[in-house]
């Protein structure tokens, strides 16, 4: 199919399909997997060419990837930045060349607004805040210390940072709940397994895993079973991101709380860039809209979750 391409590089109107570069984070977890699907086959429904490239959680290859795409002179570049920080050169480079760039997923925390067109994503921070809540309410008659673990995503991206934080602005109101050690697991399973053996070795009285996403929560579960102990009985487990893998951990009752971080951004994406070149107005932050699941509320929802 052929998009029509009124403004920007066509000029008069004629019809053009319009180029997209993407450049996704890498391929660490169910989400990012999911994320990816929903980018690729929505281009692929509205017609546009996506140029695609994987970073590998490295910020090196995203930045050569955002100054090919500028060489190819692409009509929009959108990207999930891996970390927060480091971007506003090749941005500005982006700019120089008239190319705008939409942020999906992850923010970046340049000071010039004008380097980006939008952020399409969720609030990381309430998804953190979210969690630090059902953490309150099920303590919130605890007489005894509560010894928190927390499984942070990559070290400097924006899930990580927002995550962390809104979490500990809930918990700080009740001085029984302590977070007595806190490591990146790279939003990875296999790290989060790692992460959670060494937690337990170190610790022999975690009552509650805080994970910063289902895959490092699933790695950990694996940990606490070896250890001889029952996630989401002796251990409590709150993650984020409410996967099809979480959910069923959820509906097993081995996860106990799941904020959901909704990865299917393609449309809204897709829509976004069409608007961009058309050159009608589009919202500097668009938000994703998110729940939360009990074990019970995963049970239900398992059968019809997309993803
Ligand atoms: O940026 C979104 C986060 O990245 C997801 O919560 C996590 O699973 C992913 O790797």
């Amino acid at each position: 199919a052929q998009t029509t391409n009124s403004g920007g590089n066509s000029g008069g109107g004629e019809s053009k399909t319009i180029s997209l570069g993407f450049s996704q984070v890498g391929a660490e977890s169910g989400w990012r997997t999911a994320n990816t699907k929903s980018i690729q086959d929505t281009a692929k429904e509205v017609g546009f060419d996506l140029k695609f490239s994987d970073a590998q959680q490295k910020q090196e290859n995203q930045i050569k990837a955002l100054r090919s795409f500028i060489q190819q002179k692409v009509d929009v570049i959108a990207f999930s930045p891996v970390v927060e920080s480091g971007w506003d050169t090749v941005l500005k480079e982006a700019k120089d060349a008239g190319i705008p760039v939409i942020l999906t997923d992850r923010a970046v925390d340049s000071a010039d607004k004008s380097l980006y067109v939008t952020f399409i994503g969720s609030d990381f921070v309430e998804e953190g805040r979210k969690a630090g809540q059902w953490l309150v309410d099920q303590y919130k008659d605890s007489a005894e210390d509560i010894n928190i673990v927390e499984l942070q995503g990559t070290t400097g991206s924006a899930p990580a940072n927002d995550r962390k934080a809104g979490f500990e602005e809930l918990i700080k109101s009740n001085s029984k709940l302590k977070v007595i050690a806190s490591q990146t697991g790279d939003f990875t399973r296999a790290k989060g397994k790692e992460v959670m053996q060494a937690f337990l070795k170190a610790h022999k009285d975690i009552d509650v895993l805080y994970a910063h996403n289902d895959d490092m929560a699933l790695g950990a579960i694996q940990a606490i079973e070896a250890a001889g102990l029952k996630p989401g009985v002796d251990i409590k487990i709150i993650s984020v991101d409410a996967v099809k893998d979480g959910m069923q951990a959820a509906s097993e009752g081995k996860i106990n709380f799941i904020v959901e971080c909704n990865p299917l951004l393609g449309p809204q994406l897709m829509e976004a860039v069409q608007n961009v070149v058309d050159g009608k107005p589009v919202e500097p932050r668009i938000v994703t809209i998110e729940s939360t699941f009990t074990s019970e509320q995963a049970k239900e929802a398992l059968p019809s979750r997309q993803y």
